[in-house]
């Protein structure tokens, strides 16, 4: 395979697709700048955070977008542009009500995050927005692609988002073989990607390759046949867009067995808030059993579990699942057995809350309770 390694010049000259060089710096009026651009219609992929200017709301909507798909973002920043107008009313928001709104989204650090940062806008920087790159950086959850974002979109910084998709499209056309999860891969990729970036335009270029990465330059399936960079894309001269970007390691999954229990206590429902450094801090759950494989509900770790908050008097009324849900380094497999006790349950307050079932709907869940909860209709959810 004739792959290129980049250092900061590219050969963009008729004899690209060989395996000699002639070494070209790529200058801002590069054909795949220049392509790009003309390619680029903000109308024809409307967001409503496309041409925003305020900060905050453009903030909003890259936190959302991060690991997420523009479709299943878009609700979220319309629910959040809603109920918190400014930065203001978000930060002396509940950090219930922040956590509710974002049910469904996953990756919930990012809300507590969000909420983290808006309170410190508030606090420390007398409610105003960050306005430029370093001290975007500052803000919590804000890496640097989401920084380079807001500052190009917001204040027209010349900062060059780097991400998958970026990654993709640069590695495709420039025929780079270098593994995007090396460590050498941010250096170089970054060197190229602020050698491409226009100072006169940068938010517009880097919304214009995240859509070119997310509509044309596709993972699976690109579509060279219209692509207005074809004519000189490496990976299409060379057959190789399937095989790049490369990746060097596969992400090892870790399975995990929860057992949740649900207590039905003179029709009240005992939930708890998750605390502690694991996934879904701050979410509310059942009182879990968590165990190294999947147990069938009548064994003995699942009723030595239930005794420790009913010690006498309850009996497994049902069984449901096992319910999956795959997150990117684990999947959950769990049960959910319901039981009905009598007497005073075993669950101190503040960590349980006993609540009436049509009160579920208050707390944040993650994905695989509201499953449950929707499949057995035991609440109206609301999301
Ligand atoms: N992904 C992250 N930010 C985005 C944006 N502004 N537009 C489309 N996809 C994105």
């Amino acid at each position: 395979m004739y792959f290129v390694h980049l250092t900061s010049y590219i050969n963009r000259g008729a004899s690209s697709k060989c395996a000699t060089f002639a070494l070209m710096p790529v200058s801002p009026q590069s054909f795949f700048t220049t392509q790009l651009l003309a390619w680029y219609k903000p109308t024809d992929r409307p967001m409503p955070w496309k041409a925003e200017r305020d900060a905050y709301k453009v903030w909003l909507s890259e936190i959302i977008l991060q690991q997420t798909r523009v479709e299943q973002g878009l609700p979220y920043y319309l629910k959040f542009t809603e109920a918190f107008p400014t930065v203001q009313h978000l930060a002396t928001a509940p950090a219930d009500q922040v956590m509710k709104l974002w049910q469904g989204l996953g990756y919930y650090s990012r809300a507590r995050n969000l909420h983290a940062a808006a309170q410190y806008i508030h606090t420390e920087l007398g409610g105003s927005f960050p306005n430029n790159y370093e001290a975007l950086l500052k803000l919590k959850g804000v890496g640097e692609y989401t920084a380079a974002a807001i500052a190009s979109f917001a204040f027209d910084e010349l900062r060059a988002v780097l991400d998958g998709n970026v990654y993709r499209v640069l590695a495709r056309y420039f025929g780079v073989d270098t593994p995007i999860d090396s460590p050498a891969a941010k250096k170089q990729f970054g060197q190229l990607a602020n050698e491409l970036i226009p100072a006169a335009q940068p938010g517009l270029y880097n919304q214009a390759i995240m859509d070119f990465g997310a509509t044309l330059c596709k993972p699976a399936q690109p579509l060279c046949n219209t692509c207005p960079l074809a004519a000189e894309c490496i990976a299409k001269a060379q057959n190789l867009q399937d095989k790049l970007p490369i990746k060097a390691g596969k992400i090892k999954q870790r399975e995990r067995f929860f057992h949740y229990i649900i207590f039905n206590a003179g029709g009240n429902i005992l939930v708890e808030q998750r605390t502690g450094k694991d996934i879904w801090q701050e979410l509310y759950q059942f009182p879990m059993l968590e165990y190294t494989e999947l147990l069938a509900p009548d064994t003995h770790e699942v009723a030595d579990f239930i005794g420790q908050f009913a010690p006498s008097d309850w009996r497994i009324t049902a069984a449901k699942g096992p319910y999956t849900q795959k997150l990117t380094h684990q999947k959950i497999n769990a049960w959910f057995i319901e039981v009905e006790a009598n007497g005073k349950l075993n669950a101190p307050e503040p960590s349980y809350k006993l609540t009436e079932r049509q009160n579920l709907n208050i707390f944040a869940f993650p994905k695989i309770i509201d499953c449950y909860l929707q499949d057995n209709r035991l609440y109206l959810s609301l999301t």
